[in-house]
């Protein structure tokens, strides 16, 4: 039998939108498939997760994201949540 995956959330809530979460939300995903974490992560989107003037929001277990950016999110995958999905 296939193991669980681990949920993460990425807010979808109004703020977030407005903060350009449709174009995070594909970036991640491939983030996640090129380090192989696709099949043990499960990206899902949210709706609002509190902290929308910090957003683009992202929680993962009893991590919280804040300002991810179309921009940004590249690196903050890399420097920030990378490590604790490992
Ligand atoms: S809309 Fe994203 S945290 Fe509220």
């Amino acid at each position: 039998m296939p193991s669980e995956k681990r949920d993460m959330f990425l807010c979808m809530g109004s703020a977030c939108h407005q903060a350009g979460v449709y174009d995070v939300l594909p970036k991640l995903q491939k983030l996640l498939a090129e380090n192989g974490l696709d099949d043990t992560i499960e990206l899902k989107g949210a709706f609002c997760l509190g902290p929308c003037t910090k957003g683009i929001v992202l929680t993962f277990e009893d991590h919280v994201f804040t300002r991810l950016s179309p921009a940004n999110v590249e690196h903050q995958f890399r420097t920030k949540i990378l490590p604790v999905l490992k």
